[in-house]
């Protein structure tokens, strides 16, 4: 479980402190470019870094080059969480920093376990290096950007155990394998979706043909040549049955109930996350159904001990589902760097919470009293 999270340089994040309360789902607000999505970013390369290496996880366009404030040295993200409850409970930290010395970026890893005098630093190939529970916490952290047309995608999946990917892809085969192996789950899971989605009859699953491109090798002349030779192969599709019709394809199916199907099997999966980062979590979906949707993660919550949900929104009706210390409220200082504090922290929070729900007093009070008596800029 996550704690505390500190961003130095990181993006717009000169200075970022989030303290976690105890509920184990999170939301951040704030408006466009006031720095959501660079925390989830920040978050799932920890975690990416507890199985990977440096080198793999800050490629491309998570290189520090772009990580890094323009024009700093530095860049780092610390985390503080615990792993396990009662007597079995460790507290842990575990950073990664970046350092710009002659135009070239050093990175390096380092961790601290609380029972523990002192900390390891320095330079690790990664954290899986690092001492239990370190590894344990952070590896099964999973950032969606659920994607409608994708999980629409007829699929096929060589994996015994396959699993939906970041952008939806890969839901049918997840879907087929929850169906025939955990069925209880899978009625879950439908439950859960006839409630967000009351058009939902039933779910199903059914063969299509998926185009693959499959890499081949001829010999010429007792040379090797590759060549790519596409196939059509059977695979699945989701299908299903809408008050409307039975049996509509998923190409077919309104984007909110896709995304929502594909949310809820990473939800219900039994080979579940212990952290959920979500962008943008209401894409698509009706205010009541946005309701729905966080009494939905709460259930789920309150069944896995270890599952922690920290999730973007814009919309006061998913906010109005959570109380004050739940919402992390980012604004951006006159020179554009963010600045957050959670929404129990305002001034006012004691009678407003009489008065108005929580999606009522964000709207009332916006972002702008984070920034009120800041001097930093
Ligand atoms: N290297 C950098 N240095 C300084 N600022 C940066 C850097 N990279 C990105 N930014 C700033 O951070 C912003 C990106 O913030 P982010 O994507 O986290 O916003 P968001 O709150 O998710 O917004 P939205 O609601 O639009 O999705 C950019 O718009 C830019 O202003
Ligand atoms: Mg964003």
């Amino acid at each position: 479980m996550l704690e505390e999270v500190t961003l130095t340089n990181f993006k717009s994040h000169r200075s970022t402190e989030l303290y976690l309360d105890s509920s184990r789902l999170h939301a951040l607000v704030g408006k466009n470019s006031s720095g959501k999505t660079s925390i989830l970013q920040a978050l799932h390369c920890l975690s990416r870094l507890s199985s990977s290496e440096f080198k793999n996880v800050f490629g491309y366009e998570r290189s520090p080059d772009f990580l890094a404030t323009v024009g700093q040295d530095n860049v780092s993200a610390i985390v503080k969480g615990f792993w396990g409850y009662g007597n079995n409970r460790k507290g842990w930290t575990a950073s990664y920093n970046f350092r710009r010395d002659n135009h070239k970026w050093e990175p390096e890893a380092s961790w601290k376990l609380d029972q523990e005098k002192g900390s390891t630093k320095g330079w690790y190939q990664s954290l899986s290096e690092a001492p239990y529970p370190i590894p344990a916490a952070l590896k099964y952290a999973v950032y969606l950007k659920l994607v409608a047309a994708k999980l629409a995608e007829a699929a096929y999946s060589e994996s015994v155990t396959p699993r939906v990917e970041y952008d939806g892809s890969m839901l049918a085969p997840t879907l087929d394998y929850l169906r025939s192996e955990t069925p209880d789950q899978f009625r879950r899971l439908q439950e859960m979706l006839k409630r967000i989605v009351p058009g939902v009859r039933e779910v199903g699953i059914r063969r299509a043909k998926v185009k693959v491109t499959r890499q081949r090798l001829i010999e010429i002349d007792g040379k090797s040549i590759s060549y790519d030779e596409n196939q059509e192969i059977a695979g699945q599709e989701v299908v299903v049955d809408m008050n409307t019709g039975d049996r509509i394809p998923a190409h077919s199916i309104s984007e909110g109930t896709m995304l929502t199907l594909g949310l809820l099997t990473f939800l219900v999966n039994p080979n579940q996350p212990n952290l959920i980062l979500l962008d943008d979590v209401e894409q698509g979906l009706h205010p009541e159904a946005q309701r729905e949707l966080v009494s939905v993660f709460k259930e789920i919550i309150q069944a896995n001990s270890n599952l922690q949900i920290i999730f973007s929104t814009h919309s006061p009706y998913i906010v109005d589902e959570l109380s004050p210390s739940q919402v992390h409220v980012l604004s951006n200082t006159n020179s554009g760097f963010t600045c957050c504090k959670r929404l129990d922290e305002h001034p006012d929070v004691e009678w407003a919470t009489q008065a108005l729900t929580t999606g009522e007093f964000w709207d009332a009070e916006g972002e702008d009293w984070v920034i009120a008596g800041e001097t930093h800029d």
